[in-house]
């Protein structure tokens, strides 16, 4: 539980200076020396969203330089994330050489994690890349007589006649009709799914939980003037056409060899290897985000399969004292699993927010040897204000 001598202590380590040497961290680091309290000027944006971490907007990640910094500890043979999200953990570990694997509930979610620890063959992606752009384009802006153009553009889908202007959707059906054309599919997906984020009828000021489709011009409380809603998707095809092609070929540069699995599963019950000595994860945290609902737009557009009844923790079932109890039970029932193939003495460390002190060891045989605490000072979207984070580690007992 987070209490205020634990808060004064974390704020007196934050006028320090904070870990910058990521590579000086070694096994023999202490954990009490760890100081991960980064302002943005010590660790700016770009930085957290370096290479293939940007490949597209992920609400709920962490920062890639938190992971780093545990494995760099830890140096398992096998990492294991059973809540991998957007793969943060797998990119890390494959950059230092080791083998990972990551589970999630949300295809989109795995989707992305392989996106982004694939090995492209960078020409032949950059060429698809290009050309799909193009093809798309001109089939998008093909006259509406010919029925059978007329067929691939169109929807009866509710959601995306709501939330996309005409010629949007146009756009972005055109691309999607012909994502079976390529080797690369998957890629494109996220290119299509990205653009589409940025496409849809929302406002500039509510990008991550908009309410309903915003048709008419408005007041924009981000820019200061009025801003109309958009109406095509072709300039963002293009924009992350071209930064996606960029971010993988930063990433080939320091892509290593070592094997990534990423498994569309629950993490209540998925089948792992026995070998696992090293878990790092972030977990959902209470009530706080519902995390197939912030991707709506790729699961109605790709046709993926909606899992978030098996989401623990979502948003919509609120932060009650019940929705606590099954939160943690959830939990619980993760660990205990993922334990079974864990080897002799390995190591766990899980990134909470746990302000109703609801992690317990001793409930999933385990002990804890340490806990660090973070101060984290600046998030993205609605979780602007300060709050404070903790990694716990704890070892099978
Ligand atoms: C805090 S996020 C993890 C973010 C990750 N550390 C990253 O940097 O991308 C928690 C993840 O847990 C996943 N999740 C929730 N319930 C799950 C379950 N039962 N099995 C597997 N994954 C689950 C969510 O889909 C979400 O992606």
């Amino acid at each position: 539980m987070y209490d205020n001598a634990v808060a004064q202590l974390v704020a007196r380590k934050y006028k320090e200076e904070p870990l910058k040497d990521f590579a000086s961290v070694n096994s023999n680091t202490k954990l009490s020396d760890l100081n991960l309290n980064w302002r943005e000027s010590e660790l700016p944006e770009r930085k957290r969203t370096k290479h293939v971490h940007r490949l597209h907007p992920y609400l709920g990640k962490f920062i890639p330089q938190l992971a780093e910094v545990f494995l760099r500890k830890y140096q398992p043979h096998l990492v294991y994330d059973p809540f991998c999200g957007c793969g943060t953990t797998l990119v890390e570990a494959n950059v230092l050489g080791i083998d990972s694997i990551g589970t999630d509930i949300s295809q989109f979610n795995v989707l992305l994690s392989k996106v982004k620890t694939e090995e492209y063959d960078l020409k032949l992606a950059e060429g698809e890349l290009h050309n799909i752009l193009k093809r798309s384009h001109d089939l998008g802006r093909k006259s509406l007589s010919n029925k059978k153009i007329n067929k691939v553009i169109n929807t009866e889908n509710e959601y995306i006649k709501a939330w996309f202007a005409k010629d949007t959707q146009k756009d972005l059906l055109a691309y999607l009709s012909l994502i079976k054309d390529y080797t690369y599919q998957d890629l494109l997906r996220i290119v299509l799914s990205r653009s589409a984020r940025s496409a849809r009828l929302v406002t500039h000021f509510d990008l991550d939980f908009p309410k309903k489709p915003q048709t008419e011009p408005y007041f924009c409380y981000k820019h200061g003037r009025t801003c109309r809603p958009v109406n095509e998707a072709y300039k963002f095809l293009y924009r992350y056409t071209l930064d996606t092609i960029e971010r993988i070929k930063e990433f080939a540069k320091i892509r290593t060899k070592s094997s990534v699995a990423v498994y569309h599963a629950d993490s209540r019950q998925v089948e792992l290897p026995k070998d696992i000595d090293l878990v790092f994860t972030s977990p959902p945290y209470v009530g706080l985000i519902d995390y197939h609902e912030q991707h709506k737009y790729a699961y109605e557009l790709l046709g993926l399969k909606n899992n978030e009844t098996r989401e623990i923790g979502p948003a919509k079932n609120g932060k009650s004292e019940q929705a606590r109890k099954d939160y943690i039970k959830g939990i619980n029932e993760v660990i205990l699993h993922t334990r079974d193939y864990m080897v002799k003495d390995a190591v766990i460390a899980i990134v909470v927010c746990d302000k109703f002190g609801l992690y317990n060891p001793e409930a999933v045989g385990f002990k804890s040897i340490g806990r660090v605490e973070r101060h984290v000072n600046r998030r993205t979207g609605r979780r602007e204000s300060a709050f404070y984070e903790s990694i716990l580690i704890w070892r099978k007992a």
